[in-house]
């Protein structure tokens, strides 16, 4: 495998990919976990090149000691990306990304309103302003996203469409421990006996696909029942569980195809956010 390259300007990404057909792109904030490592993956088999982009963007994090606390392991990253098949890391420093006088903030309506939009007031902002300059400064053929952040790539889908950004749009399934947690830097957080708690929320979104496929379908019902499992959990604060549709995140009346039982809830101190399809997604 070709050695790795560390690009700190879009420029240095278009010299490293200029051989290329094909180039895919993760984006990351890093403490890269099997999680990321599968869009590294599933990117290296699409693709000619792959680029991960290391990057933890100010602009998303609406707590500024969030920001401060989140892990930074490049070294790891790096070695552990280019084993899964990335060779290009794009590490910009802040100033190259956001420059003094930036000023633009865009803005995705509707898909953002609810969940993790109420809960992060200008998180989806700063996500929908760094994956457009990440777009448009790389030019990728593809983009790789992990349905784990379901609402962030909902958004992602809608803002390319309606910008008309570079390349294609992938969804990638989210990946879990083998007890069922999704992948998350934040599940380091959690005390044992957290995590054995939080095991609450993959166990009932995975009841409530079950529920749905033996033919219950009363959006109402399932979401009684999904939050009576969680409340069960004397550590787990729910903040919301609902069944949305796949595309507006609004509240489902019906299982539309697609539909995805999303929930949100504290653990200790840590929020973890998790979701699962309940109905297939129609062919297209
Ligand atoms: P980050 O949290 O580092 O996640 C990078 C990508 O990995 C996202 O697309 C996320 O959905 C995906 N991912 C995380 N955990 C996963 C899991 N268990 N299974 C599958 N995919 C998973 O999301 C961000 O960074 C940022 O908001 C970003 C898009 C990079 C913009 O700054």
């Amino acid at each position: 495998m070709r050695p790795p390259v560390i690009a700190r300007t879009p420029g240095d990404v278009l010299d490293a990919t200029l051989g290329a057909v094909t180039v895919g792109l993760v984006p990351t904030m890093g403490a890269l976990h099997e999680g990321h490592l599968s869009l590294i993956r599933r990117s290296d088999a699409e693709n000619d090149d792959t680029v991960v982009s290391i990057f933890v963007n100010p602009t998303q994090f609406n707590d500024p000691d969030d920001l401060t606390r989140y892990p930074r392991t490049p070294d790891a990253d790096i070695a552990l990306a280019h084993e899964a098949g990335a060779r290009i890391f794009y590490m910009p420093a802040v100033e190259t990304v956001y420059p003094a006088g930036f000023a633009t903030r865009v803005h995705v309506e509707g898909v953002t309103e609810r969940w993790e939009g109420a809960s992060r007031p200008g998180h989806f902002d700063g996500v929908a302003t760094i994956v457009s300059i990440l777009l448009n400064q790389l030019q990728p053929t593809r983009a790789y996203f992990g349905e784990k952040d379901f609402q962030q790539l909902a958004m992602v889908r809608r803002m390319h469409r309606d910008l008309s950004l570079a390349g294609e749009i992938v969804g990638c399934p989210t990946v879990r421990d083998p007890d069922g947690l999704a992948l998350s830097s934040r599940n380091a957080r959690l005390s044992a006996e957290e995590r054995a708690a939080a095991l609450v929320l993959p166990a009932t979104l995975f009841s409530l696909q079950t529920q749905a496929r033996e033919g219950n379908d009363d959006v109402s019902a399932l979401t009684e029942a999904g939050r009576a499992l969680i409340g069960v959990e004397p550590l787990v604060a729910l903040d919301y569980l609902a069944i949305v549709d796949p595309e507006t995140l609004e509240p489902a009346a019906t299982l539309v195809p697609g539909a995805r039982a999303i929930v949100a809830a504290t653990v200790g101190g840590t929020r973890l956010i998790d979701n699962v399809p309940l109905r297939p997604v129609e062919p297209s």
